[in-house]
């Protein structure tokens, strides 16, 4: 089968020890005179993966105010709403959900502050440990980069322990506030998802223990490209967790797969981009496909996005839902039971982590 992303490791480039000597994309595009890429951040698109286009279908809008609305049946338009824009897309953009404007420029504004920090401070973050706490780097999480990707991140874990760089002064603050609004949110998504597979609203927060679970705060740091059709700032990938909420500084980039085609998004402002994780994949038994996606880059201005997942907690065992692989109406489970630590801990290897707990449809 081809494979579904190319962070194959074939004809590695550069060891590991080269790796973490790497410069982040900001410092390579700061040096002078860069008009062109250096040769080993040509990406080349799988035969399989197409170039981003315009939908030429509208993706689907939640009005996040009606879902939480007490009047029955809006809000059961609202949950047939989010059962088909998680079957048929798997994203859909979310809006009057309640967060502030201006927590998430605040939000944003302190990451551009992150990544304007002396790269000393910044290199104490470095490493390939995914459990390190508070992690800054350059590329993908994978052991060995067949491709390298223009794209520099800062990754934290934020609950069920809250961790952040100490700098910028005052960002550790506006980044909890802005971690508890968005899980928040999250959260009653997931009571929506519950209802719309046919579940009462706590089933996935006591099912995937979500008072422990793993919420990441993920930046993206996209510096403009002198050549930003050879480039590409993260792969075709799925997100491990249940839900992903994404904003970015409103320079365009991501890209959503959507019936084998690729399109750009052009999210509503201040509206969150939310996509389908593995994990509900798995609790859904296929009903909800966890969505590809990808960033690419422009020479225009630098695009920051931050990314934030919120998934089961790590010791939690995830299966497809029993209530969805017996009886009737159901169908044989289509993953095997794993728990979330050992599921994270694939992630380095460089295919896609789905892929170990797939089994083959009957
Ligand atoms: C991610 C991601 C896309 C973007 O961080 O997992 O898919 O638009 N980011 O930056
Ligand atoms: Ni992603």
């Amino acid at each position: 089968m081809a494979p579904a992303t190319s962070l194959f490791v074939e004809n590695p480039t550069e060891t590991p020890s080269q790796a973490s000597k790497r410069m982040s994309i900001k410092t390579l595009v700061e040096s002078p005179g860069l008009t062109s890429i250096p040769s080993n951040y040509s990406y080349s698109l799988n035969p399989n993966e197409s170039a981003g286009s315009e939908p030429d279908e509208t993706i689907p809008t939640i009005d996040f105010s009606l879902l939480t609305s007490t009047d029955p049946h809006q809000r059961s338009k609202m949950i047939q709403d989010l059962d088909r824009a998680c079957r048929e897309w798997g994203f859909f953009m979310l809006v009057n959900h309640g967060v502030p404007k201006s927590l998430m420029k605040e939000t944003l504004d302190g990451c551009n502050q992150f990544f304007n920090l002396p790269m000393e401070e910044k290199k104490e973050y470095e490493g390939k440990d995914i459990w390190k706490p508070i992690r800054f780097g350059t590329g993908v999480d994978v052991k060995i980069e067949k491709f390298f990707f223009w794209r520099d991140f800062l990754k934290v874990y934020v609950h069920p322990q809250f961790n952040f760089p100490n700098n910028p002064k005052g960002f550790s603050e506006v980044a909890e506030e802005y971690s508890k609004r968005t899980r928040e949110v999250i959260k009653e998504l997931l009571k929506g998802v519950s209802e719309s597979l046919g579940f009462e609203r706590s089933y996935i927060e006591k099912a995937m223990n979500l008072e422990s679970g793993l919420q990441i705060f993920a930046v993206n740091l996209y510096p403009l490209c002198p050549q930003p059709e050879l480039a590409m700032g993260i792969p075709a990938h799925t997100d491990h967790g249940l839900l992903t909420l994404l904003i970015e500084n409103e320079i365009g980039g991501l890209q959503i797969q959507h019936n084998g085609k690729w399109f750009n998004v052009n999210p509503l402002p201040n509206s969150f981009l939310v996509n389908t994780g593995d994990h509900l994949e798995i609790l859904s038994n296929g009903r909800y496909k966890s969505i590809k996606h990808r960033a690419v880059v422009n020479n225009k201005a630098t695009r920051i996005s931050i990314a934030v997942p919120l998934g089961p907690s790590l010791d939690t065992v995830v299966s497809p839902a029993p209530e969805l692989i017996e009886g009737e109406s159901g169908r044989p489970a289509a993953y095997l039971p794993m728990k979330y630590k050992v599921y994270m801990d694939h992630q380095l290897e460089g295919k896609p982590c789905l892929d170990h707990v797939r089994l083959p449809v009957a």
